[in-house]
């Protein structure tokens, strides 16, 4: 698997908790490396954007209400086979069924403040990055 890229988000039930250092501590002890950052207070519009997918899904209020309630990190990670790396570090959507050392394990709320957003594959990988950053805001 060649090095890939994927998009990160530390949710604002973690930034409210100051959990930033000990997620992106896990990330990176994963081999991940974090190479463009920004904390960001995103508007309703901009969440309603982001998570167009699920807008048919009964908690999508719930969820572009809370994503858009507080400060998030928005981040690019790279690395080895990133996207699935990051989604295995991140742990199951429900902290319930998360495994043990998973970041959603550990810091997880409950199936909505579930503290991280990773993308689910290469190809929306690219699509979220380029939703939120530009190209000569990603620094290698
Ligand atoms: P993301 O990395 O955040 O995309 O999580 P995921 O890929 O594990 O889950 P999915 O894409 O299916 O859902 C996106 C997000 O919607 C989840 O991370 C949750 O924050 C939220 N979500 C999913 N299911 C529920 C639910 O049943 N209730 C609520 N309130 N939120 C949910
Ligand atoms: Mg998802």
């Amino acid at each position: 698997m060649a090095i890939q890229r994927t998009f990160s988000i530390i949710k604002p039930d973690a930034t409210k908790r100051n959990l930033t250092g000990a997620i992106n501590a896990k990330l990176e002890e994963a081999g991940l490396r974090i190479i463009a950052q920004k904390r960001i207070h995103m508007t309703r519009e901009k969440a309603e954007g982001f998570y167009e997918v699920h807008k048919e899904r009964p908690f999508f209020d719930e969820l572009t209400e809370f994503m858009s309630s507080a400060p998030v990190v928005i981040q690019v990670l790279e690395g080895e086979d990133a996207v699935a790396k990051n989604r295995l570090v991140m742990g199951s959507t429900n902290p319930e069924d998360a495994e043990e050392g998973t970041i959603r394990k550990e810091y997880a709320l409950n199936v909505g403040e579930n503290s991280v957003h990773g993308s689910d594959s290469a190809e929306n990988a690219e699509i979220e990055i380029a939703y939120f950053f530009k190209d000569e805001e990603i620094v290698g």
